[in-house]
C-alpha cells in the first residue's frame, strides 16, 4: 500500500525531463519529487529498441528502490518503447509522455492534421500516431525525427542564429503537410518553443510536459495519493555522469537552484 507522503519518482534519458518536473513543481508543489537523469548515456532517442528497454528497466529498478508512489516517465523516447513493459514490470501507477500529448493534440487540431516531432526513436515507432488515431481515426498524423534539436538544447544553444537555421530546416517539411497542430515530442523540445512557433506560424503547438502534469495530478487524486503536506515539496536529483552540467543548463532552465544532487551508477 503507497502513503500519499512518498515522493513522485521522475525519469529521463537527462537533462530534457526536467521540462516535466517543471510543469509538476507548478501544478503540484507539495509533492516530494525524485528525478533521474540517465545523462552518462544520454541520447537514447538514437539507439535501438532493446538497448532503450534495458536502459529503461534500469532506471525504473533505482527509483523503486526509492519508495517512488508513481512513476512519471519523462522521456518519449521511453514513453514511446518502452511503457507498457515498465507498467507490466512494477506495481505502482506509470504515466508516460505519449497519450496525454496525443489527447491534447486531439483536442487543439481544427483541420485533422497534426505534425509530430521527436527523436528518431520516438517517430519510428508510431507511438503518437497509434495514440492520436485510437483517439480520432480521422486525424491524419505527419511525424518528424529532429535529431540536432537534443544536442542544441544540451549545449544550451535555445536561441540565435545557428538555432533559428536549424529549426527553419527541419520545420519546412512539416510545414508544408498544413498540419494546423504539432507536438513537441520530445523532452527537449519545450525549451526551442518560442523558436518554434516563431518558424511556424499560427500552428497550435502541443507540449506533453504540461499535459503530462496534468494527467499526474488527475491520476494522483484518482488514487487518493495526493499528499497532505502543506509545505513546499523537496527535489531530489540523480545523474549518471558528473552533474556540472546539468547544474548549469537545468538551473538556467528551472530558474531554481539544483543542490541536492548526486551521481550514481545503474
Ligand atoms: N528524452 C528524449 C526524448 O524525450 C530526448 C533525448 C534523448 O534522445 O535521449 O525522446
Amino acid at each position: 500500500m503507497k502513503s500519499k507522503e512518498q515522493p513522485i519518482g521522475i525519469f529521463d534519458s537527462g537533462i530534457g525531463g526536467l521540462t516535466v518536473l517543471k510543469e509538476l513543481g507548478s501544478l503540484l508543489p507539495q509533492e516530494n519529487i525524485i528525478y533521474l537523469g540517465d545523462t552518462a548515456r544520454v541520447p537514447y532517442g538514437i539507439r535501438s529498441p532493446e538497448t532503450v528497454l534495458r536502459y529503461s528497466f534500469e532506471c525504473t529498478e533505482f527509483l523503486m528502490k526509492q519508495e517512488i508512489k508513481l512513476l512519471v516517465v519523462a522521456c518519449n523516447t521511453v514513453s514511446a518503447i518502452s511503457l507498457q513493459d515498465i507498467s507490466r514490470m512494477i506495481s505502482i501507477p506509470v504515466i508516460g509522455v505519449i497519450e496525454p500529448g496525443a489527447r491534447a493534440a486531439v483536442h487543439a487540431t481544427k483541420n485533422k492534421k497534426v505534425g509530430i516531432i521527436g527523436t528518431e526513436a520516438t517517430i519510428k515507432s508510431s507511438a503518437y500516431s497509434k495514440a492520436i488515431n485510437a483517439m480520432a481515426a480521422d486525424v491524419e498524423v505527419y511525424g518528424l525525427a529532429c535529431p540536432l534539436f537534443v544536442p542544441l538544447v544540451e549545449e544550451g544553444w535555445t536561441e540565435g542564429v545557428i538555432a533559428r537555421m536549424i529549426v527553419e530546416r527541419y520545420l519546412t517539411g512539416i510545414k508544408s503537410t498544413g498540419a494546423d497542430t504539432l507536438v513537441l515530442g520530445c523532452t527537449h523540445y519545450p525549451l526551442l518553443k518560442e523558436l518554434i512557433q516563431e518558424v511556424s506560424g499560427s500552428v497550435s503547438l502541443v507540449d506533453s510536459a504540461i499535459e503530462t502534469a496534468l494527467a499526474v495530478k488527475h491520476l494522483l487524486v484518482d488514487k487518493g495519493l495526493e499528499t497532505e503536506a502543506e509545505i513546499a515539496g523537496a527535489r531530489k536529483f540523480f545523474v549518471t555522469d558528473t552533474p556540472e552540467k546539468f547544474i548549469s543548463v537545468g538551473e538556467r532552465f528551472l530558474r531554481t537552484s539544483i543542490d541536492n544532487i548526486e551521481k550514481i551508477s545503474l
